[in-house]
């Protein structure tokens, strides 16, 4: 971990964030490998409290079905990239990474969009993404287990070399918003949204993502080949799909969704 050239609100988080989390320790790297990794590697090591972890760079940024997640090019502030890590015991986890996807939308502008299961996208490319994982008891102090939630948003344009869509970047949203600004605008919501998450699940925010829902009446192609319609996300957080052979509900993490039609949102 290097130290950050930014200047990070890291007092205002701390004071809104330790009634909702005691404990929390907020911490600002200027370049780490991954926030995620590197809250994972704590939690094994057994020694991770509530902590907020923002990098200016990402050297090894993760992404969702074992990914990269490239952010910035090269020039901190370019992207925002935080993990939060909280000890976390609903009583069914499905829909946990949909639920995170919605609170960030809703915090950042009602443009955006929600493309199955947790991607934020803006005028048909895609602006943030999301990586949520798990830490077992053990390794999470006090804790039955704990969410490691990773968030990487675009703030400025990127080099679009190497993306099949160039991506989208708030500051076309929201004019002047730096990373630490959108960090300010997403934490508490974040929070909040992860604390009634584990209280009702996902069931209560299906109509919420629903107004967002990027696939919803479109055509998609699953990645084991099959083909159908999207018809919007279930209390679960299922997508459900009407394919040749009936309604299917994809659940798996391992399961990539693409819109199928020419002009459809991809
Ligand atoms: C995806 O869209 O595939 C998920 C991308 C998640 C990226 C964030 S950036 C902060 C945190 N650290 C990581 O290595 N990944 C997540």
């Amino acid at each position: 971990m290097t130290a950050p050239t930014l200047s990070w609100p890291v007092d205002a988080l701390r004071s809104a964030l330790t009634p909702l989390l005691p404990g929390l320790v907020v911490e600002v790297a200027g370049q780490i490998d991954s926030t995620n990794s590197e809250l994972m590697r704590r939690a094994r090591a057994g020694r991770l409290p509530p902590t907020l972890l923002v990098a200016e760079l990402q050297t090894a940024g993760r992404g969702r079905l074992g990914r990269g997640w490239q952010s910035g090019d090269g020039e901190a502030g370019g992207a925002l990239a935080f993990s939060l890590a909280l000890p976390l015991a609903p009583h069914d986890w499905s829909g946990l990474s949909l639920a995170v996807g919605l609170a960030v939308a809703e915090a950042l502008h009602p443009d955006i969009r929600l493309k199955w299961p947790n991607d934020l996208w803006w005028q048909g490319r895609k602006l943030a993404g999301i990586l949520v994982e798990t830490a077992s008891g053990a390794a999470a102090a006090g804790a039955g287990r704990c969410a490691i939630v990773g968030i990487g948003v675009n703030i400025a344009p990127l080099d679009g070399t190497g993306f099949a869509t160039p991506p989208a970047w708030l500051q076309a949203l929201l004019p002047g918003v730096d990373a630490p600004g959108a960090l300010l605008r997403i934490a508490v919501p974040l929070v909040h949204a992860l604390h009634a998450f584990e209280q009702t699940g996902f069931a209560p925010l299906a109509p919420r993502f629903a107004t967002r829902d990027l696939l919803a009446g479109q055509p998609v192609q699953l990645s084991d080949g099959s083909e159908g319609v999207a018809l919007g996300v279930g209390p679960d957080g299922a997508l459900r799909v009407r394919c040749a052979t009936g309604v299917r509900e994809v659940r798996s993490a391992e399961v990539s969704v693409r819109p199928a039609a020419p002009g459809a949102p991809a």
